[in-house]
């Protein structure tokens, strides 16, 4: 669909609703167990507020990543080597790219995004810093196999998605997009994909697994803006979809889920109500929640297993002084019989 802004990949009715947005939130409510998927928090005010989020006290992932990225510069360039194109999914506004950039020397960088406009912004900005960097921006969505430009496409690649993102996917999806991960790294001659040096890589961050008590505070920080960010979803869903949901009776929940090794987020019903969202009635009791968000935590063994499972053979990991957080390098994994 043409925009202002050219082409937009937000599929809209006559009104202007988000079709697909709609689509979830009126699945999602209409299930015993409401939930709705967490990549509809962020909106242009929950964008700002989960950058609010990384501020706050009691978030650490921020500020455990970006530690392990400031100290190991040397590590990382011993082991992915220079003149990589880095490839980074849902780069947004991304503060955490240039301390990659400076320390492995990339022949390129192409950054993957499906909002548009913000993908171009970031990559304006980021050039500043880097004249000499070819910067090749794509929008696309990339849950699906994306097409590299040249020359991207024949340098040996690099994929980089930080901050733990992985962690709000559960592992029937993760899996799925960290093959598609590969798919979109691979070499279209495969005869390069075959040799040790041209074999894609992946930096991934994933947050680990601690004290129940660390973790449920970083997801309830004091000055609620965990929960404003939270509170935000049912405020878009009147808002864009014509809703009445009262959010007084609406309050915020994070409660770690030990099974599943998830901190879950919740919007929880502090009494009975009715409501209705594009036309359609629902109704739910005092106690009743939506499920809005998982964040999985791994431990060294889960993280591995989990890339394994995409494809993806773990090769190096760093974490922070307090060991908080993980950064992992895995290599494309070689598909060959094996026992
Ligand atoms: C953006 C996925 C890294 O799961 O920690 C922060 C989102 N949600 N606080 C996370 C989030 C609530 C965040 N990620």
């Amino acid at each position: 669909m043409a925009t202002k802004q050219g082409m937009e990949l937000v599929d809209r009715d006559e009104r202007g609703v988000d079709r697909a947005f709609r689509r979830d939130v009126l699945a999602g409510l209409a299930q015993p167990d409401k939930a709705i998927p967490a990549r509809w928090l962020y909106d242009d005010a929950g964008s700002q507020l989960f950058e609010d989020i990384t501020q706050v006290a009691e978030y650490y992932p921020t500020r455990a990543e970006t530690e392990i990225l400031n100290t190991r510069g040397p590590e990382f360039a011993a082991a992915m080597g220079k003149g990589r194109a880095v490839v980074e999914f849902g780069s947004g506004s991304s503060v955490k790219t240039p301390l990659l950039l400076r320390a492995i020397d990339p022949a390129a960088y192409v950054p993957l995004d499906i909002a548009g406009d913000f993908l171009r912004a970031a990559a304006e900005d980021l050039a500043q810093g880097f004249p000499d960097l070819p910067i090749f921006p794509v929008e696309g969505d990339f849950t699906r196999t994306v097409h590299l430009p040249q020359p991207a496409k024949t340098l040996p690649k690099l994929g980089f998605f930080p901050g733990s993102t992985i962690g709000n996917m559960v592992p029937r999806t993760a899996v799925d997009l960290l093959r598609s991960m590969r798919d979109t790294l691979s070499a279209d001659d495969a005869q390069d994909a075959a040799t040790a040096a041209a074999r894609p890589m992946l930096l991934i961050g994933m947050d680990l697994v601690k004290d129940v008590s660390v973790l449920e505070a970083a997801y309830d920080d004091a000055a609620g803006v965990t929960g404003a960010f939270n509170l935000n979803l049912a405020r878009r869903i009147n808002r864009e979809l014509g809703g009445d949901i009262p959010l007084d009776a609406l309050r915020h929940e994070a409660r770690w889920n030990d099974d599943f090794a998830r901190i879950e987020m919740h919007l929880r019903t502090t009494r009975d109500i009715t409501f209705t969202v594009s036309g359609e009635t629902f109704s739910m009791r005092e106690g009743e929640s939506i499920h809005t968000e998982n964040s999985h935590k791994f431990t060294r063994r889960s993280s591995y297993a989990l890339l394994q499972a995409g494809g993806w053979t773990p090769t190096c990991r760093w974490t922070d002084g307090e060991k908080r957080f993980s950064v992992i390098l895995a290599e494309a994994s070689v598909l060959r019989s094996a026992p």
